[in-house]
């Protein structure tokens, strides 16, 4: 195990931002990451993984675990399902299309997702009417004051929309360092209600589409919409959809009867924060290197140099105009670090 100095952070941060950390670690191994949170005379660790879902804002004075950690191995199958154990490092999209090739279904809606598989049940990653909860068995993570192994079933993890106890009462407490998933191996449920799923299927003239099918439809329809962080830096959708209570729903509803909307099944309503950030004029806006995509409003993306700070600059004014205008509060789905 060896800790490095002064480590620049830009190609470890989807968002390209250029930050240093005071002290890196490369982590590979669960037995690496006990050892290194037993390190005496660090700072405060820091861990990084795919770094898809976060905004650096300044240099971090902290002991940086880059977690690494490989591996894959079915634990179980019967004639029917596989579970999966899939270590904390895997690449997430790169996990999907293997499981696609083994003709494993449940995540094809997930394709294109950046980040990594640990990460993933922390937010509860989720696009066209599918998310990880599904099909979620459990996960294994280290309990960072005791370096204990704990394992937290679908419950445990209290998974809500693009949220978990991970970001809640467990939050700064846990590493998850695997995930198991139940795979279907026949007899797939495809999820193909979204509208833009359907379209991209017709346009291909799939009327009994197979799980892969489903995954080139998503992957078509993001490459349309979203920038590709290898070429342009972005964190994918910055703000959370807004969850707007009846009566405060009625209320905008009414003053903006053209807003798309959907109905979830608490009686709350979800407005697309895309449409409200594009409705305050701020799709394709450009200030200095940080900017807003031009195809989703919901993406801020640097341009090359900008500074984290630039780019929660221009989110915070997003956010003032967009609640100045609609009353609506948007709260950042990416973490900002400071
Ligand atoms: N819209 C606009 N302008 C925009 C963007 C969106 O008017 O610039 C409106 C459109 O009317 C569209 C609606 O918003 O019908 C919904 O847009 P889209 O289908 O692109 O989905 P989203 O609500 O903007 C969410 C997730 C995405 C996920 C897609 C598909 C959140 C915060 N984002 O976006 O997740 O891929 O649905 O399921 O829930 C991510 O988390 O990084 C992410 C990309």
């Amino acid at each position: 195990m060896i800790v490095k100095e002064n480590i620049s952070l830009k190609s470890y941060n989807t968002f390209g931002i250029d930050v240093k950390a005071r002290y890196f670690i490369e982590i590979t191994s669960v037995d690496q990451l006990r050892q290194s949170l037993q390190l005496k005379d660090y700072p405060p660790i820091f861990v990084i993984s795919g770094g898809s879902n976060m905004l650096l804002t300044g240099d971090l004075e902290r002991l940086v675990l880059f977690l690494n950690i490989k591996g894959k191995r079915i634990l179980w199958e019967d004639d029917s399902r596989v579970a999966l154990k899939i270590m904390a490092g895997e690449n997430w999209h790169d996990l999907v299309m293997w499981c696609i090739a083994q003709n494993f279904g449940g995540i094809e809606n997930l394709s294109l997702i950046p980040g990594n598989t640990g990460t993933a049940p922390i937010q509860n990653i989720g696009a066209y009417g599918v998310e990880i909860k599904d099909v979620f068995e459990s996960c294994e993570a280290m309990e960072i004051k005791s370096q204990r192994l704990l394992r937290f079933n679908g419950q445990g993890c209290r998974f809500g929309y693009r949220d978990s106890y991970f970001k809640k009462e467990g939050k700064g407490q846990f590493i998850i360092t695997s995930v198991t998933l139940i795979l279907r191996k026949k007899d797939h449920v495809l999820n193909t209600s979204y509208g833009a799923i359907k379209a991209q299927l017709k346009q291909k003239s799939v009327t009994k589409p197979t799980i892969k099918q489903v995954s080139e439809a998503v992957i078509a329809i993001r490459q349309q919409k979203l920038p590709d962080p290898n070429i342009l830096g972005n964190s994918g959708s910055f703000f959370k959809n807004p969850v707007l209570k009846q009566q405060q729903f009625n209320k905008f509803s009414t003053n903006h009867p053209e807003a798309p909307f959907y109905k979830l099944e608490d009686g709350t309503v979800k407005v697309p924060a895309g449409w409200l950030i594009e409705q305050t004029g701020y799709k394709g806006k450009r200030i200095g290197d940080a900017g807003v995509h031009k195809d989703q409003a919901l993406v801020l993306v640097n341009f090359g140099k900008a500074s984290g700070a630039e780019i929660q600059q221009l989110a915070q004014s997003i956010q003032n105009d967009v609640h100045l205008k609609f009353g609506i509060e948007l709260i950042p789905e990416v973490n900002i670090i400071k």
